[in-house]
């Protein structure tokens, strides 16, 4: 059983150590383990260039076009049955290098794509998707703050998960977190993080894990949070009464009812959608396929290719 730890924080800081904390509790549940700090590594930002898409969908792999990092990053998470995953709160919610991470596992690490992909490269004769990209992976988060304003970055962090599909096992705050090594509590907290995550991996490594809906399974160790499906306590609340969980993106109505809020929605209309499920990927993929047919249609008329030149004659963009 492997188990991934990795850390967005400045060398030997407050992540560092947490996530150290964790992995020495794997190892003592008998995990092999390594450490990686993601701040050292060259990581570039997507660029939108969808290479990783339309290799998906012709049966060419699911490879990125940027020579950096990234793979070898790739590679060690896929090898590890577990990640710990440890990031500094910046600005309420993930750093920059968090996002950077979630939008480079974007199209091309999505479980419900890369399923798509198997399927059409079994038909066509084309590259088959590494099985490891398709294999069960449980991932516990801690979020590290030097203060408390710390309101996304839970739902920040389990979206990383939702992609791949990977199993949340915890998804912690640690606030004020400077001298964090001092406080027993949270390094006792992160202790069995580590020991709660080697648990759940050792049932991959032994095959006898059984995922659950979604990204949460019965082996979820983190807050209740406010979705019933998902754990988030991100809404997105429209005018209307409409409350949006801002992870799974199911809609319902939100309640404060005994002293705290409950969210109803309609279980059998929006599970399906859930955009952390299986369903849900393949809904969002089809609503997708069918906008950018219809886009690639339009945006081949005259009227629309005279629109762009319009926007493309009138400035070009400083540099430095
Ligand atoms: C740009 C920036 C933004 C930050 N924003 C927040 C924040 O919104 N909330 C918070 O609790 N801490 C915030 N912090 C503090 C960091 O979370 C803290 O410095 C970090 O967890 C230290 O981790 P390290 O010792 O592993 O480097 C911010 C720090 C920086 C540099």
């Amino acid at each position: 059983m492997k188990i991934l730890g990795l850390s967005a924080g400045t060398l030997n800081g407050a992540n560092d150590s947490l996530c150290k904390e964790a992995l020495m509790a794997a190892k003592e549940a008998g995990a092999e383990i390594e450490f990686i700090n993601i701040m050292k590594l060259d990581l570039k930002h997507c660029t939108g260039c969808k290479a990783c898409v339309m290799g998906l969908f012709s049966g060419k792999g699911n490879a990125c076009v940027l020579k950096d990092d990234m793979q070898w990053l790739i590679d060690k998470m896929l090898d590890a049955d577990g990640i710990i995953y440890a990031a500094p709160i910046f600005e309420k919610c993930g750093p920059g290098l968090h996002h950077t991470l979630m939008d480079r596992f974007g199209p091309r690490m999505d479980r419900g794509n890369l399923m798509i992909a198997q399927k059409i490269a079994e038909e066509n004769g084309g590259k088959p998707i590494d099985p490891r990209y398709l294999k069960e992976k449980v991932i516990s988060f801690m979020g590290i703050g030097g203060s408390d304003w710390a309101t996304r970055i839970q739902c920040d962090f389990a979206t990383l998960a939702l992609t791949p599909k990977w199993t949340v096992i915890d998804n912690q705050l640690f606030p004020w977190s400077l001298s964090i090594i001092m406080n027993d509590e949270a390094v006792a907290k992160a202790h069995q993080m580590g020991i709660d995550l080697a648990a759940a991996a050792k049932k991959i490594a032994d095959g006898t894990f059984v995922p659950g809906h979604g990204i949460i399974n019965e082996d979820y160790k983190g807050p209740a949070g406010v979705c019933p499906y998902c754990h988030s306590k991100n809404f997105y609340l429209e005018e209307n009464g409409t409350a949006i969980c801002c992870l799974c993106g199911t809609e319902g109505v939100m309640k404060f009812e005994d002293g705290k809020y409950v969210f109803e929605f309609d279980a059998e209309k929006w599970i399906p959608h859930a955009h952390d499920s299986i369903s849900g990927k393949f809904i969002h993929g089809d609503d997708i396929m069918r906008n950018e047919g219809e886009s690639r249609e339009l945006m081949a008329t005259d009227e629309a290719k005279a629109r762009k030149q319009k926007y493309r004659d009138f400035i070009a963009p400083s540099k430095p």
